[in-house]
């Protein structure tokens, strides 16, 4: 439809290499709505009759139920429309509906409205995700369990502060995603394919018609830049990666070596050969779908940096990785969700696996710190009753006065044998945990404190999005109010 210059149609390997039609389903719908609301601003700012809105509208209206096929022959969504508006109401009606518009700002407002839900779906579902944690956290805050740092049993802890630190991570990908919205939430549409237009047009009435929160002012800013793709991508990266971790403890966990958890049967695979098996297929795949989604980050990036201003084509394979990455990303958000409300946790096994180790290894020493002495050398000390532990085979509980004197040597000008007993012997699990009162850390109480915090968070945080969703929603109920008086009008 666009070849007015060319006697000849497009060399058919050329177009089937360039045609972006069959992928564009994604945005069909956004490509109606954005049309329609075009049309009504040329309507109201007399640019068009009534008898030719109403056409243009209806006809518009209908394709909102239409399937595309392969067979179009368009060179992408944008002429589909076109061409399916002018064929259903004849060209000198039909042909007024591109007046003062470029595909150029056309895929930009596109992609824009589609991003709109793409947000707001993913904060829905990370504040469900992150409403799951904090509930499984409430139900095991006094589930006792090594933490661990290079893998290796590190400090006495709780599950439950496991579980909140995911939940605080989700909370900034919440975050991030939240703020990135208010920069794709701008109109594009009126920029025309670089410069603007002289046909006296109406930016402002496309974006307070459909709740963007202004126009990008301008013109070649709006036409060129993907910056808001390229950080939508860059934050659901972020919160994959936040995902892959998690992954990859709850699969540690669910070994047989470690047992802490159990993923649920309906959320496991087994082996074609080994009737034993029970894999974490879904927690291994959300981690290989997080490569996926940093690798389509790379190839936006790559597109986008090499590029002049305005619209080039490269642009076109952006949507791809795009639509690939919203998708993987909520998808992953959702089952992760579901597996977790299904999780059996062994909490026996936990609690049993810090007893046989060192763990309360800083408390004795802090102990000590608080008897005056040196934390250096409280650590020095103590580092030799685990080394004396560790070659008699049995737990610093159980030295005793002829152990410790032994392996302490020297020290002993620091602190009496006796008194050194005494600290050991008061330090227990219990104890290591009731006395870790440092905010933010593992001890009871502060597990108390930042659940009702999160929890008061989470429905903080679900206002605003029902705000926001309700603002998307009027925007398109407003739009069709609108479409409806003028079709039924004439
Ligand atoms: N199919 C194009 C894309 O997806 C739409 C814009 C085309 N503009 C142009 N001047 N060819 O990016």
């Amino acid at each position: 439809m666009y070849r007015s210059r060319f006697n000849v149609d497009m060399n058919k390997s050329s177009f089937n290499y360039t045609s972006s039609t069959v992928n564009d389903t994604q945005i069909m719908f956004y490509d109606i709505i954005g049309s329609q609301a075009h049309v009504l601003m040329l309507y109201k700012n007399n640019i068009i009759t009534k008898t030719d809105t109403n056409k243009i509208l209806k006809a518009l209206e209908e394709l909102k139920t239409t399937t595309i096929t392969n067979e179009s022959n368009s060179d992408d969504i944008h002429e589909l429309i076109e061409s399916l508006v002018v064929s259903k109401i004849g060209l000198v009606c039909g042909g007024k509906m591109h007046t003062a518009r470029s595909r150029n700002d056309q895929i930009s407002f596109d992609l824009r409205l589609k991003l709109r839900d793409d947000v707001n779906t993913l904060c829905i579902n990370i504040l469900d995700l992150i409403e799951v944690l904090v509930l499984l956290a409430n139900k095991n805050k006094r589930t006792i369990m090594p933490l661990y740092t290079h893998l290796q049993q590190a400090q006495i802890g709780l599950f439950s502060h496991y579980l909140l630190s995911y939940a605080d991570s989700l909370f900034r990908d919440f975050d991030r995603l939240y703020y990135a919205y208010d920069r794709i939430n701008e109109s594009p549409l009126g920029a025309g394919p670089i410069g603007g237009t002289s046909i006296a047009i109406d930016r402002k009435f496309v974006v307070d018609i459909l709740n963007f929160k202004q126009s990008i002012h301008n013109s070649i800013d709006a036409v060129s830049t993907r910056d808001f793709i390229a950080e939508y991508v860059s934050v659901i990266s972020i919160l994959m990666t936040n995902i892959s971790r998690l992954s990859e403890d709850f699969i540690i966990w669910s070994t047989s070596e470690f047992a802490f958890i159990e993923l649920d049967d309906a959320f496991t695979s087994t082996s074609s050969i080994m009737p034993h098996k029970k894999n974490c297929d879904v927690l291994e795949i959300a981690r290989g779908k997080t490569s996926r989604v940093i690798g389509n980050m790379i190839s936006i990036f790559t597109i986008l940096k090499g590029l002049p201003s305005g619209y080039n084509r490269d642009l076109q394979e952006i949507k791809l990785p795009l639509w690939s990455s919203s998708e993987m990303s909520i998808q992953t958000i959702s089952v992760i969700k579901i597996l977790l409300e299904n999780i059996i946790v062994k909490k026996s096994n936990m609690e049993n696996m810090v007893l046989g180790g060192y763990l309360t290894s800083l408390d004795i020493a802090e102990e000590l710190v608080k008897h005056k002495l040196t934390f250096r050398i409280a650590h020095k000390i103590v580092g030799k009753l685990v080394q004396a532990a560790y070659d008699l085979n049995k737990p610093l509980s159980t030295l005793t006065n002829v152990d410790l004197s032994k392996s302490i040597g020297n020290y002993e000008q620091y602190i009496s044998i006796s008194s050194l007993i005494k600290i050991i012997k008061s330090i227990t699990t219990n104890s290591s945990l009731r006395n870790r009162t440092s905010y933010g850390s593992s001890g009871f109480n502060e597990q108390y404190k930042m659940i009702k915090s999160r929890l008061q968070k989470i429905e903080k945080y679900k206002l605003k999005m029902t705000k926001r969703k309700n603002k998307v929603n009027e925007a398109t109920s407003r739009l069709s109010a609108e479409v409806n008086k003028i079709i039924k009008r004439v």
